[in-house]
């Protein structure tokens, strides 16, 4: 059992109501989960402002990152989140761990938890991955990229940079451009946006933009497809940028880079389309010059740097709400 022993604000955050052991995906979330979240990392964000930005909340806790892919943002932050609410680290990677001597996953996970693991975030090139993880550990697992499926925790600290500027998603226009068919960033978007009341617009050249997706949106049609950018721009409150994969180009998924730039980059031109003052997002890692424009990265609207920095808030929030559920 976890010690919570210190909330991260006084009367920030009562009671919470999380009865989740795992974080696979934002699909399943209410939107009284993922306002429960988004309450939480104000207190968090709270707690890193003050001059130490620590609390002790997770004193007695292991969390274990165990990454199958490569990340700078996601493990970093989560690395960082965990220690400063008191927990032990401890960080694997496939490379270096028994992994690579032909270790199954699920030996993994157990071997994991019988060292102590609590809580286990865990990337993955496999879509699944995570949910078996989950099925065969007591472990709370939290997915940190699942192939091309899904990216909770990147979603829910979207959604809290895009409130921190707009308040309500209620009604606003979200423009997801790029390669969304292999990024589990816009599926995970797709969901925590239409919770939280947003209309979506996903757009990219026709090989990267799967007709499914549409039918998110449910019969109110709240998730539009299109491939011209131009015209997606218009009126939109937020423009996402995805990383482009070089390697699809051989794929023959895109004819060419410098036609994708062309066409779909989000420079300053296709930018003044959208409403003043509109936010300009990426997930990160960026390819600037081919998906989105170094000024427009670096801009005045831009908030990928904040995307990087609320990350810290909310893995905190997703670690703490995890950790409070196990202690239930
Ligand atoms: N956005 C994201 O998942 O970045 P990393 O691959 O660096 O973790």
């Amino acid at each position: 059992m976890l010690d919570v022993q210190e909330r991260p604000a006084a009367g920030a955050v009562e009671a919470p109501a999380w009865h989740r052991k795992d974080l696979l995906d934002t699909d399943v979330l209410s939107r009284a989960e993922v306002e429960l979240v988004m309450e939480t990392a104000d207190a968090m964000l709270e707690v890193r402002s003050r001059p130490v930005g620590k609390v002790a909340t997770l004193r007695g806790a292991t969390v274990v990152t165990l990454f199958y892919e490569q990340s700078t943002r996601t493990r970093a932050s989560f690395e960082v989140a965990a220690k400063a609410m008191g927990a032990d680290v401890v960080n694997l990677t496939a490379s270096g761990s028994s992994v690579e001597k032909g270790e199954s996953l699920i030996d993994t996970v157990r071997t994991l938890e019988a060292i102590g693991a609590d809580l286990l975030v865990m990337r993955h090139g496999k879509s699944g991955a995570p949910y078996l993880a989950a099925r065969h550990t007591k472990a709370g697992v939290i997915n940190g990229g699942d192939g091309t499926h899904a990216h909770p925790t990147q979603a829910l600290l979207d959604l809290y940079t895009m409130r921190r500027h707009l308040g309500g998603l209620e009604g606003k226009r979200v423009v997801i451009v790029g390669d969304v068919l292999h990024s589990r960033v816009a599926r995970s978007n797709i969901w925590t946006l239409l919770t939280a009341g947003a209309d979506v617009t996903l757009c990219g050249p026709a090989t990267l933009l799967p007709r499914t997706l549409a039918s998110a949106g449910g019969e109110h049609g709240r998730v539009t497809l299109t491939a011209n950018l131009d015209e997606a721009m218009a009126d939109a409150d937020v423009v996402m940028a995805l990383r482009i994969q070089k390697e699809r180009q051989a794929t023959g998924l895109i004819p060419s880079l410098r036609e994708y730039i062309n066409v779909y980059q989000v420079n300053a031109a296709r930018a003044a389309k959208a409403k003043p003052g509109a936010l300009i997002m990426h997930p990160g890692p960026m390819n600037e010059g081919i998906e989105i424009a170094p000024d427009i990265a670096h801009g005045v609207d831009s908030v990928i740097e904040e995307q990087v920095a609320n990350g810290v808030a909310v893995r905190m929030a997703v670690l703490y709400l995890m950790a409070t559920a196990r202690t239930k």
